[in-house]
């Protein structure tokens, strides 16, 4: 699956890019059953946007706990630019989601089937995962002119394990480019500390500083501009962000968060999976196959 080459390169840059894997056919089915699950979605029961500014709001415990009760299932977050002041669409509701999440990779079949299979497990192995485990899908729509900044993070902080082992599998549905907000990294940036953990504490989530190192900026970054068909694989700790999209076209990706089973997944992530019990909706975590 991984060239020797490209091994190095993710055990030296902290990704890498693999052009051409899944084929346009497949993007788009996935990107069919996105579309579907958003124009199904029920916008009169469920007005949330998925901002920061609206979690510290008035609104803030409902924006919560509709987040937390995203973790297994599959709900519809908004664009932060998606209403005006007066709390009304501008646009029509297809173009103001911001994203789908979490599980729908457990949850529908359409994402079950394209986040799952040999090749993905194949590379998984490669970058270092004994036992892959996927906790969360998101699908990003990153909509035309008002799709948001992503701002830099890691994704380590949302997925603790003991040792460091999520790695992520970006998906570009569409051409991502620099107009579009394509993904930026710091290559090699992964060597360096786990600055911030984000964790649940009930009811609530809150974002713990663990390190004061400065995140980097676009001098030290480089962005990843790739062809729809592209995965991009990266390691937990390497930092990311995404620029807002100032295109006239939505630029849709798709992520996976994976981690090691062999190694232990802290009880303070949000996303916790338990054994299915009868009566409930509960379901374990499952792997790439
Ligand atoms: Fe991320």
């Amino acid at each position: 699956m991984l060239s020797t080459e490209q091994k190095r390169g993710f055990r030296d840059n902290g990704f890498v890019v693999l052009p051409d894997f899944k084929s346009s056919a497949q993007l788009s089915v996935l990107k069919a059953r996105a579309e579907e699950i958003a124009a199904a979605h029920d916008f009169d029961a469920s007005q949330e946007v998925f901002s920061t500014d609206q979690q510290r709001g008035p609104q803030a415990d409902r924006v919560q706990d509709y987040f937390l009760g995203s973790a297994n299932e599959i709900r519809c977050f908004f664009e932060e630019q998606a209403f005006d002041g007066h709390g009304k669409l501008t646009q029509p509701l297809a173009q103001s989601i911001n994203k789908i999440g979490h599980a729908m990779h457990d949850l529908d079949p359409v994402f079950g089937d394209f986040s799952r299979g040999d090749k993905l497990a194949e590379l998984a192995r490669a970058v270092g995962l004994r036992d892959p485990q996927i906790w969360q899908s998101m699908y990003i729509f990153k909509q035309a002119r008002i799709g948001g900044k992503v701002d830099w993070h890691q994704d380590g902080g949302f997925f603790m394990t003991t040792p460091g082992s999520v790695t992520t599998f970006w998906f570009a549905i569409d051409d991502a480019t620099l107009e579009n907000g394509c993904l930026w990294v710091e290559p090699g940036g992964h060597k360096g500390p786990l600055r911030q953990q984000f964790i649940r504490e009930g009811r609530k989530t809150k974002l713990i500083d663990l390190d004061a190192t400065p995140w980097p900026d676009t001098s030290t970054a480089m962005p990843v501009e790739v062809k729809a068909g592209t995965l991009v694989c990266f390691h937990g700790l390497l930092p990311h962000y995404s620029a807002p999209n100032t295109s006239d076209k939505a630029r849709h990706a798709y992520t996976l968060h994976v981690t090691d089973g062999a190694c232990d997944y802290s009880p303070k992530n949000w996303i916790q999976k338990r054994k299915k019990s009868p009566g409930s909706k509960d379901f374990p975590v499952r792997g790439l196959l």
